[in-house]
């Protein structure tokens, strides 16, 4: 999918700040060899290197490369794809924030990351777990058959906890600690909940025309407001799953 690298700086930049206090949990330290897995703009990336650590980022989209080699041109950033990584036995830590839901292929991602470590390498990770979102991909569903006849499939996997910890260890990690936990999320102002998914399912929307486009946006708000409309932001219904797993 093409990312609009602006937009998530400007309207999705909370992501980056989660990702901060990831990062605080893997406390990298200097001189070692870290990769991030899913670097995106590669702010995160960026600030473990400013710890001293030996960052390398990765991403599949190539939009989100570009943007990161950019900003942090002095850092070592790369196109790759999280189910086929090409490291061998090399990073002190692997690191992913918001990613591991985008990848259906959950098995090889894992492989690749356990591959990638070195013996004794730790792995942080947070992304969607279990019903993450079920409140805006069902809305969103329901008002893009309604209104513009089209089956919705969705672009991600959401495991859940015991699932993916099991599917860790079956690739020698041993997992030292896993979280499931709810964590709503404010998506600020009044068009916050239709910059989401303009953002993150694009490709629902492309071809339509922009009345017909509108109008789904539209219906999806008036079904969501009920419930996740509060105090001027609409509540993204996320669901974290975070895991610390070592080689
Ligand atoms: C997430 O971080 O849970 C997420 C972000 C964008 C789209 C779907 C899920």
């Amino acid at each position: 999918m093409h990312w609009d690298t602006q937009r998530y700086l400007d309207r999705h930049g909370f992501i980056i700040e989660r990702g901060q206090a990831l990062a605080d949990l893997l406390a990298p330290q200097a001189g070692e060899r870290i990769l991030d897995l899913g670097c995106g703009t590669g702010d995160i990336a960026a600030a473990m290197a400013e710890r001293g650590a030996q960052v390398v980022g990765v991403d599949a989209s190539p939009a989100m490369i570009a943007n990161a080699s950019e900003r942090f041109p002095r850092h070592d950033f790369r196109v790759a794809d999280a189910a086929t990584l090409p490291f061998e036995a090399e990073f002190d830590a692997v690191f992913s924030h918001a990613v591991l839901h985008w990848v259906a292929r959950a098995e090889d991602a894992a492989r690749g990351i356990a591959r990638a470590l070195k013996p004794g390498g730790r792995f942080i990770a947070e992304f969607g777990g279990h019903r993450n979102c079920e409140a805006l991909e069902t809305a969103f569903a329901d008002a893009l058959k309604r209104i513009a006849g089209r089956d919705y499939r969705s672009p991600w996997t959401f495991p859940r906890l015991p699932d993916y910890t099991a599917l860790l260890e079956n690739q020698g990690l041993v997992v030292r600690a896993a979280w499931y936990f709810d964590l709503p999320t404010p998506l600020k102002g009044e068009d916050g909940l239709r910059q989401w998914f303009v953002q993150f399912l694009p490709h629902h929307l492309d071809g339509l025309d922009a009345a017909t486009r509108e109008a789904v946006l539209a219906a999806t708000e008036a079904a969501l407001k009920p419930a996740i409309w509060r105090d001027g932001a609409w509540w993204a219904d996320y669901r974290r799953l975070r895991v610390a797993a070592e080689k």
